[in-house]
């Protein structure tokens, strides 16, 4: 059994922002979502950005995962941390900033809150015309 914080529990239990997003189009409003992991198969995360166009900021955002306790609650945390900022700052959110808005997560599940960046980060790019492989191999040569 892991050991696993209240706030954890919590957002495993009533998690916040699950669920899809509609697309009902709105002026100035985008709405994207990016995956990774395969849904069909187990280990998943969609993740849907509302976007306002202007200002770059992200309105509403909603994930669903068939990923574990922790995947759940790290991606209803990162639904709280990234509500509000702007695209370029929801990508600075690391995972650290995760597990401490969940008080901690234990080290084998930190893989689980790396799950809810990778599906924000492909959402973004795909909202900015930018292949997640190109992405890749430019942070390879860093
Ligand atoms: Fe993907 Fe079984 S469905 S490994
Ligand atoms: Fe696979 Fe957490 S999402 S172990």
């Amino acid at each position: 059994m892991w050991d696993y914080t209240d706030k954890v529990m919590e957002l495993f239990y009533n998690p916040k922002n699950q669920g899809l997003l509609e697309d009902d189009r709105e002026p100035g409003i985008a709405v994207v979502f990016g995956e990774v992991g395969s849904i069909a198969c187990g280990d998943a995360l969609r993740l849907h950005l509302k976007i306002e166009v202007n200002s770059d900021k992200i309105l509403d955002s909603r994930f669903q995962t068939f990923g574990c306790t922790s995947a759940i609650a790290s991606s209803s945390a990162l639904t709280e941390l990234i509500k509000g900022l702007t695209l370029d700052e929801a990508l600075k959110v690391t995972n650290k900033e995760i597990a401490d808005f969940l008080g901690g997560l234990p080290e084998a599940k930190m893989h689980c809150s790396v799950m809810g960046q990778e599906a924000l980060e492909a959402a973004i790019y795909k909202y900015r015309g930018i292949p997640l492989a190109v992405h890749e191999e430019d942070e390879g040569a860093l």
